[in-house]
């Protein structure tokens, strides 16, 4: 199976004058095409910190990682950023829509901020295309205000699947959702996972960890249990 994710020995440490923070320590694993991984463990043992480094929007201190075998330990700033707009796809809790544009405009930003030009008619084709997947080309021209908290954290995956990215990471995403907007998320992560998206999931919620096939569980900054090939929790 393709590698899509490696870490290796990461370690993250936050220092401030006066404290030092150890929130991750030694943390190796690997995450392959088409696999659907939870990330679950207490409040502060360093989940949202390790979806950040994989998603490079943070930078371990120690350690190594690889994205589709690419090093991606030392990249600048400009070739993080760019590596992380066309391979990874964030969901979090919060949502994380642009109130001021449309439905439309807020699935269709990553494709404007591409290396690869996309044209007017290409972007409309895949915009009206992940909207219909996930339940709501029917709201193409409202705003997120106009729509319900699932509803917005479908526009969010639409938005980070419209790249076709290698992977999904995903934070608590059903953290502001009533209990059935949050199953009707989680069913859409597992469909789409049975379609072929990878996804990296961080939750608190036992029953939504249990959805994924391989589970992975923190403590203080290190992997409790991770299950090589497979999950022994079956
Ligand atoms: N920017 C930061 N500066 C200093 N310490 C930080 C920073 N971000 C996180 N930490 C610390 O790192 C540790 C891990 O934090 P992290 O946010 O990864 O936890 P988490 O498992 O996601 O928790 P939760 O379930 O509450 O979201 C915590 O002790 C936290 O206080
Ligand atoms: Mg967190």
């Amino acid at each position: 199976m393709n590698e899509i994710l490696k870490l290796e020995q990461i370690t993250k440490v936050f220092e401030t004058e006066e404290l030092e923070t150890h929130a991750l320590s030694g943390i190796s694993l690997t995450i392959h095409q088409g696999e659907y991984v939870s990330i679950s463990g207490p409040s502060g043992c360093g989940k949202s910190t390790l979806l950040s480094i994989m998603g490079l929007l943070d930078f371990a201190t120690e350690g190594q990682y690889f994205i589709e075998g690419q090093d991606a330990t030392s990249l600048t700033l400009n070739q993080a950023a760019t590596v992380r707009n066309e391979k990874i796809g964030f969901i979090f809790q919060s949502f994380n829509l642009i109130d001021e544009l449309s439905v439309f405009d807020n699935v269709a930003l990553p494709l404007r901020y591409h290396s690869q030009k996309f044209n007017g008619k290409e972007i409309e084709k895949r915009v009206v295309t992940r909207l219909e997947q996930v339940g709501l080309s029917h709201r193409i021209s409202h705003k997120p205000n106009q729509l319900s908290g699932g509803q917005q954290q479908r526009v969010a995956i639409a938005r980070a699947l419209i790249a076709n990215p290698s992977i999904l990471l995903v934070d608590e995403p059903t953290g502001n959702l009533d209990s059935k907007a949050g199953d009707q998320v989680m069913d859409l992560l597992e469909e789409l996972n049975n379609q072929g998206t990878t996804i990296c999931m961080v939750t608190h919620d036992p029953r939504y960890a249990d959805m994924a096939k391989i589970k992975i569980q923190l403590l203080d900054g290190k992997v409790l249990h991770a299950p090589a090939t497979k999950p022994l929790f079956n």
